[in-house]
């Protein structure tokens, strides 16, 4: 049976205290109803369309390389009233799934079973059973039969000793829908016109409805508030972290490990705590990431190891390369096999060649440094003049003693030497010893100045 989808998402989020729409709120670096249309994609709807009243501007622009029928609910008048706006979209003969947009958790798995479910049911009901229920809406049923939802404001103090709820998601045929939604009133607590009412119309027409539940509660919690989004945050990451770890990879503490965005991973791969993949990364086989190191959108080939405080960001780490501690390697910096850049290192735009190695304190921009060479601790590439951009280039087994600087453009070849402390403005050829720095004095005799 070919289905739509309608994801509610209209109402204004006031307890975020936000000028951002609560659906947009990340979840894993993703506004959480991207997240649910991803989901719901993968499901393989005929359409989708989103709810939406505030921040219609925003949403469009965050969430503008979807395909959606956008329909504004103006005043937020009840989640039935939510649902009627996608009536002129919704066609007799397709089933409609139902869904909130603030609970990004979902699993696509239990939507699958909601699905299956209505296919020998009238209507399908997503619930739950939690410790607390309060403010939900009640299931009520007769016997096994669900007969209506009663919404917490208008519910007995019979009615809310029940514990099953509406997760507010649900599936039933487009012509049932419709005829439902056009009898709906707002004669309730809340004066709304509730979608929950469609239930009980249901149930009097002799309609069989039928009840799923979610491997887990947290899959339809909803966020309201940013303490909501941050636990909702928390299990997200959890689960990702339990994948991660089920893959082969070890994380010294799964509860202190964020991931957003998509990673790939080889096997024996370490992390330490505190570490933060963002974006597209892939990291190969033995692997180890030391504590407090942030990854982005880079490739970190197999036998790397990656020390505590290291940022790494749209760059290559070669295989068997060392990066840090408290190393930086900015876009298109790239490490050949082997390569080392210790503490305080920092690379951009910057290929080191195999083996090659600058272990202390550097900053090397725009520069092409060969195989085994070896950049001496603060030597510094001065690629900007204030304006332009130029190029350093360090030939094969060349040493750059420390504390130098070379003043780009610049050449220097293969196997020659700079001395340490040297200002280089000018080509070096291959085996050549370059220094540049004044000569030393000694006076003999020295008295020093006296008090
Ligand atoms: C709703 C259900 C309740 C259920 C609970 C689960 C109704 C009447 N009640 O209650 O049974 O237990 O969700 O969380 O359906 N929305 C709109 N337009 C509106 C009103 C709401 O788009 O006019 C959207 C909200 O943005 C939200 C969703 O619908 O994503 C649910 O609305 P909310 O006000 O949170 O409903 P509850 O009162 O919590
Ligand atoms: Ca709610």
């Amino acid at each position: 049976m070919s289905f739509s989808v309608v994801i509610l998402a209209a109402g204004k989020g006031t307890r975020m205290k936000s000028t951002l729409p609560k659906v947009l709120h990340p979840i894993g670096a993703k506004p959480m109803v991207q997240r649910i249309i991803n989901t719901v994609n993968e499901l393989g709807a005929s359409s989708v369309n989103l709810i939406y009243g505030h921040g219609g501007e925003q949403l469009k622009k965050a969430l503008q390389h979807n395909n959606l029928n956008w329909c504004l609910q103006d005043q937020q008048l009840g989640t039935g009233h939510a649902v009627q706006q996608a009536v002129p979209n919704i066609k007799d003969h397709e089933d409609v799934l139902i869904l909130v947009g603030d609970a990004p958790l979902i699993k696509q798995s239990t939507l699958e079973q909601l699905l299956g479910v209505k296919q020998q049911a009238d209507l399908a009901l997503l619930t739950v059973n939690l410790d607390d229920p309060t403010g939900m809406g009640r299931i009520i049923r007769e016997g096994e039969q669900v007969k209506a939802i009663v919404e917490h404001k208008d519910a007995t103090e019979q009615q809310r000793e029940i514990t099953e709820i509406n997760t507010g998601m649900m599936v039933m045929g487009g012509s049932d829908l419709k005829r439902w939604l056009a009898n709906l009133n707002s004669d309730n607590a809340q004066g709304e016109f509730y979608l929950t009412d469609v239930i009980a119309m249901a149930a009097q027409e002799g309609k069989v409805i039928k009840a799923a539940q979610p491997t887990s509660a947290v899959e339809v919690e909803g966020i309201n508030n940013r303490k909501q989004l941050a636990a909702i945050e928390r299990a997200f990451q959890f689960e990702q972290a339990e994948k991660l770890m089920m893959q082969g990879v070890s994380l010294l503490d799964p509860a202190r490990f964020d991931l957003r965005g998509v990673v790939s991973v080889g096997e024996d791969i370490s992390i330490d705590v505190n570490v933060i993949i963002e974006g597209q990364v892939t990291i190969g086989s033995n692997v180890k990431i030391g504590a407090n190191c942030i990854l982005i959108d880079c490739e970190i080939a197999a036998g790397a190891t990656i020390e505590a405080n290291s940022i790494v960001q749209q760059a290559v780490v070669g295989e068997n390369c060392t990066v840090g501690p408290f190393a930086r390697l900015r876009p298109g910096s790239v490490m050949h096999e082997g390569a080392k850049v210790g503490n305080f290192v920092e690379m951009k735009k910057t290929i080191l060649g195999k083996g090659s190695k600058a272990s202390h304190l550097s900053y090397l921009g725009d520069t092409e440094v060969g195989q085994g060479a070896n950049i001496g601790a603060g030597t510094i590439t001065c690629n900007y003049d204030g304006v332009n951009k130029s190029k350093t280039f360090i030939g094969d087994g060349a040493f750059i003693g420390s504390n130098s600087s070379l003043v780009a453009p610049v050449s220097i070849g293969v196997n020659s030497t700079v001395g340490a402390g040297s200002v280089i403005t000018k080509t070096i050829s291959d085996n050549e010893l370059a220094i540049a720095r004044s000569r030393q004095k000694n006076l003999g005799n020295w008295q020093r100045p006296k008090k």
